[in-house]
């Protein structure tokens, strides 16, 4: 029997089971990361090897580093995951991989090895677009949560809200025309000389701070439920630019706390108005925005006041991870989707048709 023959058979026997425990690999961007989880929602192993310190060095990601640093990486994450869960790699069903959107080198080297894990193991392959595992990562952390539900769905590279109508099923509702929120954050906090991700560091900067300090402007979109976070950013940037050369100080923790204030707003406006003209009764969040503290606090608060159920993941499931790939993959492979070994990295995959 062929590898590829061999893999489909398993495949069918763990489809009719409905069981699988699924080892997954992400390395889109700048972790790395290598996670067991059984049947979708039950988390075994969350390894990640972060590397971010050495990006912040450069003040961003680059890309060729991040390329090298998960080869590296991956070989101790995958005995760190076993020990994790207590199992041999005799005792995984199938495994998982990001293919796309990401970094195209990044992308390469957990599909490569993801690939050379599926064929020494004889097991089967699974292809995850890792903008789905982000919105999976909420069935690990809610074991009641099924479709359908909207999901906003808010990162570094994008900003999306999404109709989840069945597993691995979605209709994009709205999306950014510019950049990403978290991209917005991260330039904001530059501004402010907070080191890169600025995201997070700004985050807790404005728990401290007076959000009513500033006024931004809000942005105006041509569709109700669509961000465009690039013209606020500009706004921010050069009004920063602007106290600071008539000699004015900015109190960076009300600065901090003013721009959240305001992209929180935006955000939650537009998840909640999708949410009500769709007649979603479910609302989630997901990607490393959702890490955000006060986005989470108002979703919930303003989501439960209108009658919704609001799932919020932990922030550690949040920021990149494999546990949300691995849930993502078992719903793939129950649906009876099998990647070949010849599965490429697609850095500009879509997650809408
Ligand atoms: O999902 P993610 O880990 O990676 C991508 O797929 O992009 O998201 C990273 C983004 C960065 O822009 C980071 O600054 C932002 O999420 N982020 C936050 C927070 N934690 C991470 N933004 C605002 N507040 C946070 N607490
Ligand atoms: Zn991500």
């Amino acid at each position: 029997m062929t590898y590829e023959q061999n893999a489909r058979a398993q495949a069918g026997r763990l489809i009719e089971s409905g069981h699988a425990r699924i080892l997954a690999v992400e390395s889109s961007c700048d972790e790395t990361a290598i996670a067991i989880v059984d049947d979708g929602r039950v988390e075994r192993a969350n390894a990640i090897a972060s590397q971010i310190d050495t990006h912040q060095l450069y003040g961003g990601v680059v890309p060729e580093i991040a390329s090298r640093m998960h080869v590296e990486a991956l070989d101790p994450l995958l005995d760190e995951a076993l020990r994790q869960a207590d199992c041999t790699m005799d005792q995984v069903d199938a495994v998982a991989v990001t293919y796309g959107p990401g970094l195209v080198g990044a992308l390469l080297t957990g599909v490569s090895w993801a690939k050379a894990f599926a064929y020494a193991c004889g097991k089967p392959l699974i292809a995850v677009n890792h903008i789905e595992g982000h919105v999976s990562a909420n069935y690990v952390a809610h074991p009641d949560l099924t479709p359908p539900f909207v999901c906003l769905v808010a990162s570094g590279g994008h900003s999306h809200i999404v109709s989840v109508e069945h597993y691995g099923s979605y209709t994009l509702l709205g999306g950014t025309t510019d950049d990403a929120a978290g991209e917005a954050f991260d330039k904001v906090a530059r501004v402010l000389d907070i080191p890169y991700p600025g995201g997070p560091l700004l985050d807790r900067l404005a728990d401290e701070g007076d959000e009513h300090a500033y006024h931004f402007p809000t942005p105006h979109t041509e569709g109700a439920y669509d961000f465009s976070f690039s013209g606020l950013k500009t706004a921010v940037i050069n009004q920063a630019h602007h106290l600071r050369q008539s000699g004015q100080e900015i109190v960076a923790r009300d600065w901090a706390a003013s721009f959240r204030r305001c992209v929180v707003d935006i955000l939650v406006d537009k998840t909640l108005l999708a949410a009500r003209d769709t007649g979603a009764d479910k609302v989630a969040i997901a990607g490393g925005v959702a890490a955000n503290s006060l986005l989470r606090s108002e979703l919930i608060r303003r989501g439960e006041k209108a009658g919704l159920g609001v799932y919020v993941p932990p922030k550690r499931l949040c920021t990149d991870n494999a546990v949300m790939i691995a849930a993502a993959g078992y719903y793939r492979l129950m649906a009876g989707e099998v990647a070949e070994l010849t599965l490429n990295a697609l850095p500009a995959l879509s997650m809408f048709g």
